[in-house]
């Protein structure tokens, strides 16, 4: 049977997640009863903010850690510290940072297509592996929530671990991933609609232990529709690359795409023209298959540089044997290597 003694000797050392200092600094230990017949244990704890992820995660880790010591159940409640506590503490008050509160350090870049098919995933993978290859600490969400590819694009066929309530992200190519394809059934149709969509989303930022990124690139859903917007709305300050085909049409559609980008107050780093020529082995003659100048006019359009024209190419990706991913050495994977190093130069 636990006391009262050794219940306080136990909560005492515990930090507040919010001031660096312990309970028993704070005073936050306002309520300890434990009832004989039963062993069950009850507690008050005041803490500097209440109702975080913060507090669930302390909720855990003390009620498994009384009932180790020998509560047989443990009844925990929160309520707040008084103001004069917090602010005697000021200073070291800080709020930690996440990717959703503007206070990391990580830059997100989201990619972005007028129309479905023009190789914007592609693009994403491709970008992210030369940044890593760059020596940068690189994720991807793969945000295109309805069409994700991109487990398949990078050869991944496991799914991410949980650490306590974290979720570990899966890593291929020195990237880390998360996709709504690791919570599909075997390429079910993913029928979830509205609200749960985006809670799904905010979960990928806030629950899932990233570590401490350099970028965050985001496969975004093609086109302007309502989950394209509902996405954009929920990624803090977000610079774009916008994917389109050498077709004047493809430019057209793709400008409806940078301008809700502009709208949502995402800056565009630049425009990809991807499938723009195919190069002939033999006699090096290009041809230009889907036509001409679609990266051009829309760089003018939307008063952004062409960082990047991708012709035709099968990736040769030694690695997975069929991803999308180029080598290093191939001349598309040596075309998004300086595409990478223009991202890092762009402040
Ligand atoms: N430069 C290229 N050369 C050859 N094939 C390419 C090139 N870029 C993309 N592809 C191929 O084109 C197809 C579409 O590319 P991808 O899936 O990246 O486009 P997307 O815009 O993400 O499409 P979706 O709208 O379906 O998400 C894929 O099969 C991809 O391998
Ligand atoms: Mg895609």
């Amino acid at each position: 049977m636990l006391t009262i003694e050794q219940v306080t000797a136990l909560l005492k050392p515990v930090y507040d997640p919010f001031l660096n200092k312990t309970l028993a600094d704070t005073k936050g230990i306002e309520e300890i009863s434990i009832k004989e017949e039963t062993g069950h244990v009850s507690i008050k704890i005041a803490l500097a903010k209440i109702n975080t992820p913060e507090q669930m995660q302390l909720q855990q880790e003390l009620v498994a850690k009384l009932k180790r010591a020998g509560a047989s159940s443990v009844g925990l409640r929160f309520g707040q510290l008084p103001k004069a506590t917090i602010e005697a503490f000021q200073g070291i008050v800080e709020e930690k940072p996440t990717l959703l509160n503007g206070k990391s350090k990580t830059k997100f870049l989201a990619i972005a297509s007028g129309k479905g098919g023009v190789g914007k995933s592609t693009v994403t993978v491709n970008i992210a592996v030369a940044l890593a290859r760059l020596g940068k600490k690189v994720g991807i969400i793969d945000a295109d929530i309805y069409g994700f590819s991109i487990p398949d694009m990078m050869g991944i066929t496991s799914r991410p671990k949980l650490k306590g309530n974290k979720i570990i992200p899966v890593v291929a190519h020195d990237v880390q991933l998360m996709s709504m394809g690791f919570f599909v059934e075997d390429n079910e149709p993913v029928i979830w609609r509205g609200p749960r969509l985006g809670k799904m989303l905010r979960s990928f930022f806030v629950e899932v232990e990233w570590g401490e990124l350099d970028y965050l690139l985001l496969d975004l859903p093609p086109g302007t529709g309502d989950m394209a917007l509902a996405v954009h709305n929920t990624i803090p300050a977000s610079k774009e690359i916008i994917v389109t085909t050498p077709h004047p049409t493809a430019a057209f559609v793709a400008s409806r795409a940078g301008r809700m980008a502009l709208n949502t107050n995402h800056e565009i780093v630049g425009i990809i023209e991807n499938m723009s020529y195919f190069e002939s082995s033999v006699t090096g003659e290009k041809e230009f298959v889907f036509g001409q100048g679609g990266g051009e006019k829309l760089a003018q359009e939307l008063r952004a540089p062409l960082i990047g024209q991708i012709p035709l190419g099968q990736p040769s990706d030694a690695l997975t044997k069929r991803g999308s991913i180029y080598d290093q050495s191939h001349p598309i994977g040596q075309q998004y290597q300086s595409i990478a190093e223009f991202i890092l130069d762009h402040k």
